[in-house]
């Protein structure tokens, strides 16, 4: 079905779709979310039709304060709330055992929910409104850049929904960052984000590990698939030994906080002019979609330093070059 879709700031016109069962684009502090009702399977997988998403690729639960998480999961480890106090709202998601009113859909399967509490006014204001949590991927076409505007939302799912809650640009810019517990209970980055892996050790008092699947590790083919990615092939690296590798390719560089001497200013981009790592994250995502827009036949991008959001910004440049590797 083809929707008119429209953009604007009328949370009860996004309730009102929600509350039909319709999936409808939201803002976060982190990226815009495609949400619909977690607690309806058929909303759920409308989500999964406009995206293109595979099923078996699990959705995060939404909601508005704490004492809602407690209704959807079985047990909330003092460590997690530790870090809930610490962060949310904000870019933190927890994945923690699910009760049974929600749905294998949302977590494909998985025993475990990933939950957050977003932090943008309007999403909090709606979410408060609703009696029912919203599940939420970011509101991109499975595989492109993820959205950080409204008009980024709507360049990749025009028609395909027919609301957009516009709630400005993403102040952070880049996807939540997820914790779990393995089996021994140690906590586990499983995605880097939103939120440092240095702020979560501050909160903890202890060492936090990354999983082994979000490592940059080109030993394990299984895990290389790219995400995050543009349509202009994108290498990721240093930019003088970038441009030694394409020579004569036309190529848009994406430099983490100053021009690349040797190279035409008009090809160039900078994540951050005052070489602040929260302020290239909240960058990227736009950057990149520019210069995916400029006919190039590569984009090169530079590494971010490894600390902050450095970490994060450099798993999302990683992943988004794999497909031409
Ligand atoms: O910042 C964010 O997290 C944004 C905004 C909209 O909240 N959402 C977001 O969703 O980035 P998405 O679907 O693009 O990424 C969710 C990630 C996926 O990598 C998914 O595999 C993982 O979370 N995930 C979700 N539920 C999970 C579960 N039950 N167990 C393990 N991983 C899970
Ligand atoms: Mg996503």
């Amino acid at each position: 079905m083809a929707y008119k879709t429209t953009i604007g700031t009328d949370i009860h016109k996004a309730s009102e779709w929600l509350i039909k069962g319709e999936a409808v684009a939201i803002p976060t502090e982190t990226v815009y979310g495609l949400a619909a009702n977690a607690l309806d399977n058929t909303a759920v997988v409308k989500i999964f039709d406009v995206k293109n998403r595979p099923q078996f690729n699990p959705l995060i639960v939404h909601v508005a304060s704490f004492e809602a998480i407690k209704k959807w999961v079985k047990k909330i480890p003092a460590e997690a709330e530790l870090l809930a106090t610490a962060f949310w709202p904000g870019a933190l998601t927890l994945l923690l055992d699910k009760n049974e009113k929600i749905s294998d859909l949302v977590t494909a399967g998985h025993s475990r929910v990933a939950i957050r509490i977003p932090d943008h006014p309007l999403t909090l204001s709606l979410l408060k409104q609703l009696d029912f949590p919203l599940a939420a991927p970011s509101a991109n076409p499975s595989g492109y850049v993820s959205p950080t505007s409204a008009a980024h939302v709507y360049e990749g799912l025009n028609e395909k929904i027919p609301y957009i809650l516009e709630g400005g640009a993403c102040k952070v810019g880049l996807e939540s960052t997820i914790v779990g517990w393995d089996e021994l209970d140690k906590p586990v980055i499983y995605r880097l984000g939103g939120i440092s892996k240095e702020h979560i050790e501050k909160v903890l008092g202890s060492e936090i590990k990354i999983a082994a699947s979000i490592k940059q590790n080109p030993a394990t083919p299984g895990m290389l698939k790219s995400h995050y990615a543009t349509v202009t092939p994108l290498h990721a690296g240093g930019i003088p030994e970038l441009l030694k590798k394409f020579p004569d390719k036309k190529a848009i560089i994406i430099n983490y906080n100053h021009y690349h001497p040797h190279y035409p200013t008009e090809l160039q981009y900078i994540l951050t002019p005052n070489n602040d790592t929260n302020e290239a994250a909240s960058n990227l995502f736009k950057i990149l979609r520019e210069a995916d827009q400029r006919n190039a036949e590569l984009i090169l991008a530079e590494y971010a330093p490894a600390e902050g959001l450095g970490l994060a910004i450099n798993d999302r440049l990683y992943r988004a070059q794999h497909e031409w590797k």
